[in-house]
């Protein structure tokens, strides 16, 4: 693991490594694996920070018979939220009676997640489950509570296994968090 990365002049130090996030995964995947026998669901995958995620957890999961699909919101600049949430690209596929899993990189304030759930309950899935990589109860704003999450975090910035500084840096195998020395 690299000692420290810098990028657009912040620094970032070490915080999860990929072995430990390797491990919360396939928990998250095994409980996931056995709330989900005999249906046929439906993850969707949070654009653009939970692609790493997704395609990690999904493959872990090994249901063969479940799909994924692709949504995109936005609501981070920089590293806060703007506290307003853009859909950027919507769901396009019918959802009724079907059992979806939502898979999201972070939960902070829960603007994201608690607007994607109002608006999906809406199209009459049968259920719907929350899965988080990470999770910032400190910073809610709205009293989300995801129903699965790897790892809960203090209110802190952090990049690295598809998360971002304006875009860059998905790239890193580990998590990084920003260096407040
Ligand atoms: P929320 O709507 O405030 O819960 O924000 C959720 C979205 O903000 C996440 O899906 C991320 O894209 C972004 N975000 C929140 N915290 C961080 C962070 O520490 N690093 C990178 N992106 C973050």
């Amino acid at each position: 693991m690299d000692n420290k990365v810098s990028v657009d002049g912040l620094t970032f130090v070490p915080y999860l490594t990929s072995a430990e996030i390797d491990r919360e995964v396939k928990r998250v995947a095994s409980e996931l694996r056995e709330d989900l026998k005999g249906k046929n669901p439906l993850f969707l995958c949070v654009l653009n920070g939970a692609f790493i995620f997704a395609a990690d957890l999904f493959r872990e999961v090994g249901l063969n018979n479940a799909r994924i699909n692709f949504v995109k919101y936005s609501s981070y600049e920089g590293t806060s939220s703007t506290g307003k949430v853009k859909e950027i690209m919507g769901l396009t596929e019918d959802i009724e009676g079907m059992d979806v899993v939502i898979v999201e990189d972070i939960v902070d304030t829960g603007l994201t997640a608690s607007m994607m759930v109002s608006d999906l309950k809406k199209r009459n899935p049968r259920s719907i489950r929350f899965v988080t990589l990470l999770h910032k109860p400190e910073s809610s704003k709205t009293g989300f509570v995801p129903d699965y999450v790897a790892f809960s975090i203090p209110p802190k910035f952090i990049i690295g296994y598809g998360l971002d500084l304006d875009g860059k840096v998905r790239n890193l195998k580990d998590i990084y968090v920003i260096d407040e020395e």
